[in-house]
């Protein structure tokens, strides 16, 4: 028997032709929402101001914050930027070392959780 070519299966047809390359875009885009999705589990964003700005409060103070500070004033995201390897060099220090801060251990040592929000904070290029 040959195969009639009826109005039907003219539009089946294109159907199915269609409906190959629409799958396969709607494959790739849930692909690509996944991905995202997954990057911002995996790493959510640190921010100067909600995550650092705290831990400098409480570490640093009176000295590198005004009013009462007399050392360099490390109080603003710019300061914190600039001196960010002596910063992380500094406190990762022996407690003994001269250079060694939170100076003289007036302030609770940065702790190990603290340490490593600084330098993902780093690696993620210093969010304001
Ligand atoms: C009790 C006061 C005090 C506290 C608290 C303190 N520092 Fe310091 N800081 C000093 C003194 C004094 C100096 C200068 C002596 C020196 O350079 O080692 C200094 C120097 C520094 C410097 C070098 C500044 C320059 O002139 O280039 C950095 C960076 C620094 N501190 C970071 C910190 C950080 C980060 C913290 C908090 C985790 C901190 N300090 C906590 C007293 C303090």
């Amino acid at each position: 028997m040959k195969y009639k070519q009826t109005p039907f299966s003219k539009l089946l047809l294109l159907f199915l032709i269609l409906s190959v390359p629409i799958t396969l875009q709607f494959c790739k885009s849930s692909q690509t929402a996944q991905r995202i999705y997954e990057d911002k589990r995996a790493e959510p964003k640190i921010s100067y101001s909600e995550s650092i700005l705290p831990i400098m409060k409480v570490k640093c103070t009176p000295c590198h914050f005004p009013d009462r500070g007399m050392k360099k004033m490390l109080n603003t995201y710019e300061a914190t930027r600039k001196n960010i390897e002596d910063i992380l060099y500094r406190v990762q220090l022996p407690v003994n070392h001269k250079d060694y801060m939170p100076f003289k251990s007036k302030r609770e040592p940065l702790t190990e959780a603290e340490i490593n929000l600084i330098k993902n904070w780093v690696a993620q290029g210093m969010l304001e």
